[in-house]
Protein backbone atom coordinates (compact mmCIF):
# COMPACT_ATOMS: atom_id res chain seq x y z
CA UNK A 1 0.00 0.00 0.00
CA UNK A 2 1.30 3.41 -0.54
CA UNK A 3 -0.15 6.49 0.58
CA UNK A 4 0.34 10.36 0.51
CA UNK A 5 3.03 11.71 2.91
CA UNK A 6 -0.02 13.91 4.57
CA UNK A 7 -2.57 11.07 4.62
CA UNK A 8 0.28 8.96 6.16
CA UNK A 9 1.11 11.76 9.18
CA UNK A 10 -3.02 11.27 9.67
CA UNK A 11 -3.17 7.43 9.47
CA UNK A 12 -0.43 7.60 11.75
CA UNK A 13 -1.72 9.77 14.29
CA UNK A 14 -5.04 7.48 14.66
CA UNK A 15 -3.37 4.14 14.80
CA UNK A 16 -3.30 3.31 11.27
CA UNK A 17 -0.37 0.33 10.45
CA UNK A 18 2.73 1.99 8.77
CA UNK A 19 2.65 0.77 5.20
CA UNK A 20 4.55 -2.23 3.94
CA UNK A 21 7.95 -1.54 2.32
CA UNK A 22 8.59 -3.38 -0.89
CA UNK A 23 9.92 -6.52 -1.11
CA UNK A 24 13.40 -6.69 -2.31
CA UNK A 25 14.83 -8.15 -5.76
CA UNK A 26 15.86 -11.57 -4.52
CA UNK A 27 16.87 -15.43 -5.42
CA UNK A 28 16.24 -18.41 -3.37
CA UNK A 29 17.35 -21.81 -4.16
CA UNK A 30 15.57 -24.97 -3.21
CA UNK A 31 16.24 -28.74 -4.43
CA UNK A 32 13.23 -29.59 -7.28
CA UNK A 33 14.14 -33.10 -7.37
CA UNK A 34 16.12 -36.23 -9.00
CA UNK A 35 17.05 -37.11 -12.35
CA UNK A 36 17.00 -40.88 -14.09
CA UNK A 37 20.88 -40.35 -14.50
CA UNK A 38 20.77 -38.95 -10.38
CA UNK A 39 21.62 -35.60 -11.01
CA UNK A 40 20.00 -33.19 -9.32
CA UNK A 41 17.94 -30.62 -10.32
CA UNK A 42 17.16 -26.80 -8.61
CA UNK A 43 14.51 -24.94 -8.23
CA UNK A 44 14.95 -21.07 -8.28
CA UNK A 45 12.10 -18.03 -7.08
CA UNK A 46 13.30 -14.94 -7.99
CA UNK A 47 11.33 -12.21 -6.26
CA UNK A 48 10.66 -8.66 -7.69
CA UNK A 49 10.60 -5.01 -5.77
CA UNK A 50 6.91 -5.01 -8.42
CA UNK A 51 5.57 -7.75 -6.29
CA UNK A 52 6.41 -9.94 -8.88
CA UNK A 53 7.79 -13.96 -8.01
CA UNK A 54 9.06 -16.26 -10.86
CA UNK A 55 10.06 -20.01 -10.46
CA UNK A 56 12.90 -21.17 -12.77
CA UNK A 57 14.26 -24.77 -12.75
CA UNK A 58 17.58 -25.12 -14.60
CA UNK A 59 15.67 -28.80 -15.96
CA UNK A 60 14.72 -27.30 -19.23
CA UNK A 61 15.11 -23.99 -18.08
CA UNK A 62 11.45 -24.17 -17.28
CA UNK A 63 9.38 -21.62 -15.75
CA UNK A 64 7.26 -23.36 -13.51
CA UNK A 65 5.35 -20.16 -11.57
CA UNK A 66 5.01 -16.43 -13.03
CA UNK A 67 2.38 -14.24 -10.91
CA UNK A 68 1.02 -11.21 -11.68
CA UNK A 69 -1.55 -8.65 -9.98
CA UNK A 70 -5.39 -8.49 -10.81
CA UNK A 71 -7.26 -4.98 -11.23
CA UNK A 72 -7.31 -5.60 -7.56
CA UNK A 73 -3.76 -5.98 -6.53
CA UNK A 74 -4.50 -9.65 -6.44
CA UNK A 75 -1.21 -11.65 -7.41
CA UNK A 76 -2.16 -15.15 -9.21
CA UNK A 77 0.07 -17.64 -10.98
CA UNK A 78 -1.06 -16.97 -15.00
CA UNK A 79 1.50 -20.08 -16.22
CA UNK A 80 0.38 -23.68 -16.73
CA UNK A 81 2.70 -25.79 -15.61
CA UNK A 82 3.38 -28.81 -12.36
CA UNK A 83 4.85 -28.87 -8.80
CA UNK A 84 7.04 -31.39 -9.12
CA UNK A 85 10.05 -32.95 -11.29
CA UNK A 86 8.95 -36.03 -11.71
CA UNK A 87 5.61 -34.82 -13.40
CA UNK A 88 7.79 -32.92 -15.68
CA UNK A 89 9.74 -35.95 -16.79
CA UNK A 90 6.65 -38.35 -17.33
CA UNK A 91 5.28 -35.82 -19.93
CA UNK A 92 4.94 -32.26 -20.86
CA UNK A 93 3.56 -30.13 -23.82
CA UNK A 94 6.95 -28.13 -23.20
CA UNK A 95 5.03 -26.32 -20.19
CA UNK A 96 7.57 -23.36 -19.72
CA UNK A 97 10.10 -24.48 -20.86
CA UNK A 98 12.99 -23.09 -23.48
CA UNK A 99 13.49 -24.13 -26.75
CA UNK A 100 16.02 -25.13 -29.18
CA UNK A 101 18.03 -25.66 -31.04
CA UNK A 102 15.26 -25.08 -33.11
CA UNK A 103 11.78 -23.56 -32.16
CA UNK A 104 8.86 -25.18 -34.08
CA UNK A 105 8.75 -27.46 -37.20
CA UNK A 106 11.44 -28.31 -39.73
CA UNK A 107 9.73 -29.96 -42.04
CA UNK A 108 11.02 -34.18 -42.74
CA UNK A 109 13.70 -33.20 -40.31
CA UNK A 110 15.98 -32.74 -42.74
CA UNK A 111 17.72 -29.52 -44.20
CA UNK A 112 20.94 -28.71 -46.74
CA UNK A 113 23.55 -26.32 -45.88
CA UNK A 114 26.41 -25.37 -47.69
CA UNK A 115 26.13 -28.42 -50.29
CA UNK A 116 25.64 -30.86 -47.07
CA UNK A 117 22.32 -32.77 -46.25
CA UNK A 118 21.35 -32.92 -42.53
CA UNK A 119 19.19 -35.79 -40.86
CA UNK A 120 17.38 -34.60 -37.93
CA UNK A 121 15.46 -36.59 -35.16
CA UNK A 122 11.81 -36.57 -35.96
CA UNK A 123 9.72 -36.15 -33.12
CA UNK A 124 6.32 -34.97 -34.91
CA UNK A 125 5.07 -37.37 -37.35
CA UNK A 126 8.05 -36.77 -40.26
CA UNK A 127 8.54 -34.07 -38.94
CA UNK A 128 11.45 -32.16 -36.40
CA UNK A 129 9.75 -30.59 -33.60
CA UNK A 130 11.34 -27.89 -31.11
CA UNK A 131 14.92 -29.21 -31.10
CA UNK A 132 14.02 -33.13 -31.40
CA UNK A 133 13.69 -35.94 -28.70
CA UNK A 134 15.86 -34.47 -26.42
CA UNK A 135 15.93 -30.92 -26.44
CA UNK A 136 16.58 -28.05 -24.53
CA UNK A 137 13.60 -28.36 -22.70
CA UNK A 138 15.22 -31.53 -21.45
CA UNK A 139 18.94 -30.67 -20.44
CA UNK A 140 20.07 -29.42 -17.30
CA UNK A 141 21.45 -26.46 -17.70
CA UNK A 142 24.60 -24.64 -15.52
CA UNK A 143 23.08 -21.68 -13.69
CA UNK A 144 24.02 -18.48 -12.31
CA UNK A 145 21.92 -16.11 -9.80
CA UNK A 146 22.44 -12.44 -9.37
CA UNK A 147 20.23 -9.27 -8.09
CA UNK A 148 21.30 -5.86 -8.14
CA UNK A 149 18.65 -3.23 -6.37
CA UNK A 150 16.14 -3.30 -8.95
CA UNK A 151 16.03 -6.93 -10.39
CA UNK A 152 16.73 -11.04 -10.20
CA UNK A 153 18.21 -12.66 -12.66
CA UNK A 154 19.19 -16.14 -13.14
CA UNK A 155 21.65 -16.96 -16.40
CA UNK A 156 21.74 -20.47 -17.53
CA UNK A 157 24.52 -22.14 -20.26
CA UNK A 158 24.39 -25.13 -22.03
CA UNK A 159 26.61 -26.68 -24.65
CA UNK A 160 24.80 -28.77 -27.39
CA UNK A 161 27.80 -30.94 -28.62
CA UNK A 162 28.05 -31.04 -32.40
CA UNK A 163 25.44 -33.94 -33.85
CA UNK A 164 22.97 -33.53 -30.95
CA UNK A 165 20.00 -34.55 -32.93
CA UNK A 166 21.54 -34.18 -36.22
CA UNK A 167 22.59 -30.61 -36.05
CA UNK A 168 25.87 -29.91 -36.69
CA UNK A 169 28.64 -27.82 -34.57
CA UNK A 170 29.05 -27.76 -31.01
CA UNK A 171 26.90 -24.48 -30.19
CA UNK A 172 27.31 -23.18 -26.65
CA UNK A 173 24.08 -21.19 -25.77
CA UNK A 174 23.10 -18.86 -22.85
CA UNK A 175 19.55 -17.83 -21.60
CA UNK A 176 19.36 -14.93 -19.57
CA UNK A 177 15.91 -14.35 -17.44
CA UNK A 178 15.55 -11.18 -15.56
CA UNK A 179 12.62 -9.80 -13.17
CA UNK A 180 12.82 -5.84 -14.13
CA UNK A 181 10.48 -3.29 -12.81
CA UNK A 182 7.60 -2.21 -13.44
CA UNK A 183 6.54 -6.12 -13.97
CA UNK A 184 8.78 -7.09 -16.50
CA UNK A 185 10.76 -10.55 -17.51
CA UNK A 186 13.18 -9.94 -20.01
CA UNK A 187 14.52 -12.98 -21.17
CA UNK A 188 17.85 -12.86 -23.47
CA UNK A 189 19.30 -15.41 -25.94
CA UNK A 190 22.47 -15.72 -27.53
CA UNK A 191 24.91 -18.31 -29.35
CA UNK A 192 27.77 -19.36 -30.79
CA UNK A 193 28.91 -22.17 -32.98
CA UNK A 194 32.16 -23.30 -34.48
CA UNK A 195 30.24 -24.66 -37.61
CA UNK A 196 27.53 -23.20 -39.78
CA UNK A 197 24.00 -24.49 -37.92
CA UNK A 198 20.36 -23.22 -37.81
CA UNK A 199 19.16 -21.67 -34.42
CA UNK A 200 16.02 -20.54 -33.28
CA UNK A 201 15.58 -20.18 -29.62
CA UNK A 202 12.60 -19.40 -27.98
CA UNK A 203 9.97 -19.94 -24.53
CA UNK A 204 7.58 -22.17 -24.71
CA UNK A 205 4.97 -20.86 -21.50
CA UNK A 206 1.38 -21.46 -21.68
CA UNK A 207 -0.77 -18.11 -20.48
CA UNK A 208 -3.74 -17.98 -18.72
CA UNK A 209 -4.66 -14.69 -17.21
CA UNK A 210 -7.11 -15.77 -15.20
CA UNK A 211 -5.20 -17.60 -12.74
CA UNK A 212 -4.86 -21.54 -11.60
CA UNK A 213 -7.97 -23.30 -12.47
CA UNK A 214 -10.04 -20.30 -14.37
CA UNK A 215 -11.51 -21.73 -17.55
CA UNK A 216 -10.55 -21.43 -21.22
CA UNK A 217 -8.69 -18.63 -23.32
CA UNK A 218 -11.37 -18.37 -25.62
CA UNK A 219 -12.80 -15.04 -23.43
CA UNK A 220 -8.92 -13.58 -23.57
CA UNK A 221 -8.71 -10.40 -26.12
CA UNK A 222 -5.35 -10.38 -28.46
CA UNK A 223 -3.76 -7.87 -29.97
CA UNK A 224 -1.11 -9.01 -32.51
CA UNK A 225 0.84 -6.62 -34.79
CA UNK A 226 1.17 -8.70 -37.50
CA UNK A 227 0.15 -7.60 -41.35
CA UNK A 228 0.73 -11.33 -42.63
CA UNK A 229 0.58 -14.96 -41.09
CA UNK A 230 2.61 -17.86 -42.85
CA UNK A 231 0.14 -20.57 -44.01
CA UNK A 232 0.48 -24.22 -43.25
CA UNK A 233 -0.18 -27.67 -44.70
CA UNK A 234 -2.04 -30.42 -42.51
CA UNK A 235 1.31 -31.26 -41.08
CA UNK A 236 1.87 -27.52 -39.66
CA UNK A 237 4.80 -26.96 -42.07
CA UNK A 238 4.60 -23.54 -43.75
CA UNK A 239 3.39 -23.39 -47.70
CA UNK A 240 5.95 -20.25 -47.84
CA UNK A 241 3.31 -18.02 -48.72
CA UNK A 242 3.02 -14.55 -46.74
CA UNK A 243 -0.70 -13.99 -46.86
CA UNK A 244 -1.97 -11.22 -45.82
CA UNK A 245 -4.46 -11.48 -42.55
CA UNK A 246 -6.97 -9.00 -43.92
CA UNK A 247 -10.38 -10.55 -44.04
CA UNK A 248 -9.43 -13.29 -42.45
CA UNK A 249 -9.89 -14.83 -38.70
CA UNK A 250 -6.10 -14.40 -38.51
CA UNK A 251 -6.45 -10.80 -38.20
CA UNK A 252 -5.60 -9.40 -35.21
CA UNK A 253 -4.37 -5.64 -35.61
CA UNK A 254 -7.70 -5.41 -33.60
CA UNK A 255 -8.01 -6.70 -30.19
CA UNK A 256 -10.29 -9.40 -30.75
CA UNK A 257 -11.56 -12.33 -28.16
CA UNK A 258 -9.79 -15.66 -29.11
CA UNK A 259 -12.81 -17.46 -29.59
CA UNK A 260 -14.83 -15.13 -31.65
CA UNK A 261 -13.34 -16.91 -34.86
CA UNK A 262 -11.52 -19.94 -33.68
CA UNK A 263 -14.06 -22.20 -34.81
CA UNK A 264 -14.85 -20.59 -37.69
CA UNK A 265 -15.18 -22.74 -41.31
CA UNK A 266 -11.31 -21.94 -42.72
CA UNK A 267 -9.05 -24.72 -43.75
CA UNK A 268 -5.97 -23.14 -41.82
CA UNK A 269 -8.03 -23.10 -38.18
CA UNK A 270 -8.67 -26.90 -39.73
CA UNK A 271 -5.24 -27.61 -39.89
CA UNK A 272 -4.08 -26.00 -36.81
CA UNK A 273 -6.91 -27.46 -34.83
CA UNK A 274 -7.07 -23.60 -33.84
CA UNK A 275 -4.77 -21.08 -34.04
CA UNK A 276 -1.14 -22.74 -34.09
CA UNK A 277 0.52 -20.30 -36.75
CA UNK A 278 3.20 -18.19 -37.10
CA UNK A 279 2.61 -14.35 -37.51
CA UNK A 280 4.92 -12.05 -39.44
CA UNK A 281 5.93 -9.20 -37.15
CA UNK A 282 8.69 -8.13 -39.42
CA UNK A 283 11.01 -9.47 -42.43
CA UNK A 284 14.25 -7.47 -41.16
CA UNK A 285 14.24 -5.69 -38.38
CA UNK A 286 16.49 -7.02 -35.34
CA UNK A 287 15.33 -3.96 -33.47
CA UNK A 288 12.92 -4.32 -29.92
CA UNK A 289 9.14 -3.92 -31.32
CA UNK A 290 5.88 -4.48 -29.95
CA UNK A 291 4.73 -8.14 -31.18
CA UNK A 292 1.11 -8.88 -28.95
CA UNK A 293 -1.31 -7.45 -26.19
CA UNK A 294 -3.15 -9.89 -24.13
CA UNK A 295 -6.38 -9.06 -22.11
CA UNK A 296 -8.43 -10.91 -19.52
CA UNK A 297 -11.55 -9.01 -19.13
CA UNK A 298 -12.76 -11.00 -15.87
CA UNK A 299 -9.22 -10.17 -14.12
CA UNK A 300 -8.31 -7.08 -15.79
CA UNK A 301 -4.66 -8.55 -16.61
CA UNK A 302 -2.89 -7.43 -19.11
CA UNK A 303 0.55 -8.75 -20.95
CA UNK A 304 2.19 -6.77 -23.48
CA UNK A 305 4.36 -8.76 -25.59
CA UNK A 306 7.65 -7.17 -27.06
CA UNK A 307 10.48 -8.54 -29.29
CA UNK A 308 13.64 -8.08 -31.68
CA UNK A 309 12.49 -11.88 -33.56
CA UNK A 310 10.81 -11.52 -36.81
CA UNK A 311 7.79 -14.05 -35.56
CA UNK A 312 5.24 -14.95 -33.18
CA UNK A 313 3.88 -18.23 -32.90
CA UNK A 314 0.28 -17.99 -31.62
CA UNK A 315 -0.82 -21.74 -30.50
CA UNK A 316 -4.43 -21.75 -28.36
CA UNK A 317 -3.48 -24.81 -26.77
CA UNK A 318 -5.25 -26.95 -29.43
CA UNK A 319 -3.48 -30.15 -28.31
CA UNK A 320 -4.61 -30.32 -24.18
CA UNK A 321 -7.49 -32.50 -23.70
CA UNK A 322 -7.81 -32.68 -20.39
CA UNK A 323 -5.49 -35.44 -19.71
CA UNK A 324 -3.04 -33.53 -17.83
CA UNK A 325 -3.43 -32.66 -14.31
CA UNK A 326 -1.44 -29.56 -13.63
CA UNK A 327 -0.44 -27.36 -10.25
CA UNK A 328 -2.37 -27.74 -7.30
CA UNK A 329 -4.88 -30.75 -9.23
CA UNK A 330 -6.04 -28.50 -11.64
CA UNK A 331 -6.95 -30.55 -14.86
CA UNK A 332 -5.55 -28.90 -18.16
CA UNK A 333 -8.92 -28.68 -20.30
CA UNK A 334 -9.06 -27.84 -23.92
CA UNK A 335 -7.58 -24.59 -24.72
CA UNK A 336 -6.94 -23.94 -21.28
CA UNK A 337 -3.60 -22.01 -22.07
CA UNK A 338 -2.14 -20.44 -24.83
CA UNK A 339 1.52 -19.45 -26.21
CA UNK A 340 2.80 -16.72 -27.97
CA UNK A 341 6.39 -18.15 -28.82
CA UNK A 342 8.95 -15.47 -30.00
CA UNK A 343 10.79 -16.74 -32.98
CA UNK A 344 12.39 -17.12 -36.35
CA UNK A 345 9.83 -18.56 -38.62
CA UNK A 346 8.78 -22.18 -38.86
CA UNK A 347 11.23 -24.50 -40.97
CA UNK A 348 13.11 -21.19 -42.31
CA UNK A 349 16.09 -23.80 -43.15
CA UNK A 350 13.99 -24.81 -46.39
CA UNK A 351 12.17 -22.24 -47.07
CA UNK A 352 14.80 -19.70 -49.14
CA UNK A 353 12.72 -16.27 -49.02
CA UNK A 354 11.68 -16.68 -45.33
CA UNK A 355 14.73 -14.55 -42.62
CA UNK A 356 17.69 -16.49 -42.41
CA UNK A 357 18.22 -18.79 -39.20
CA UNK A 358 22.30 -19.90 -40.09
CA UNK A 359 24.44 -18.90 -37.31
CA UNK A 360 27.66 -19.47 -38.60
CA UNK A 361 31.27 -19.56 -36.71
CA UNK A 362 32.64 -15.79 -35.57
CA UNK A 363 29.08 -14.36 -35.48
CA UNK A 364 27.24 -14.10 -32.14
CA UNK A 365 22.88 -14.82 -31.78
CA UNK A 366 21.60 -12.59 -30.13
CA UNK A 367 17.54 -11.68 -29.71
CA UNK A 368 15.65 -10.42 -26.35
CA UNK A 369 11.80 -10.74 -25.73
CA UNK A 370 10.00 -8.86 -23.10
CA UNK A 371 6.87 -10.26 -21.39
CA UNK A 372 5.01 -7.17 -18.97
CA UNK A 373 2.17 -7.28 -16.88
CA UNK A 374 -0.25 -4.79 -15.76
CA UNK A 375 -4.17 -4.57 -15.17
CA UNK A 376 -7.03 -2.73 -16.74
CA UNK A 377 -7.13 -0.41 -13.52
CA UNK A 378 -4.19 1.42 -14.23
C1 LIG B 1 4.05 -25.62 -30.44
C2 LIG B 1 3.51 -26.09 -31.72
C3 LIG B 1 2.25 -26.83 -31.51
C4 LIG B 1 2.40 -27.91 -30.50
C5 LIG B 1 2.94 -27.32 -29.22
C6 LIG B 1 3.23 -28.37 -28.19
O1 LIG B 1 3.53 -24.48 -30.01
O2 LIG B 1 3.32 -25.04 -32.65
O3 LIG B 1 1.82 -27.39 -32.75
O4 LIG B 1 3.27 -28.88 -30.98
O5 LIG B 1 4.11 -26.64 -29.47
O6 LIG B 1 2.14 -29.16 -27.91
Amino acid sequence: MSCPRVLLVLLVAVGCATPEPAPEAGIEETPFGTLPDGRTATLYTLTSPSGMQMQVTNYGGIITTLTAPDRDGRFDDVVLGYDTLDDYLAETPYFGALIGRYGNRIAQGRFTLDGVTYELATNNGANHLHGGLVGFDKVLWTTTSFTTDEASGLILTYTSPDGEEGYPGTLEVTVTYMLLPDRRLRITYEATTDQATPVNLTQHSYFNLGGPASDTILSHELAIAAEHFTPIDAGLIPTGERRPVDGTPFDFRTSTPIGARIDGDDPQLAYGLGYDHNFVLTDSSTTMKFAARLYDPSSGRVMTVHTTKPGLQFYSGNFLDGSLTGKGGNVYEYRSGLCLETQHFPDSPNQPSFPSTILRPGERYTSQTIYAFATDAE
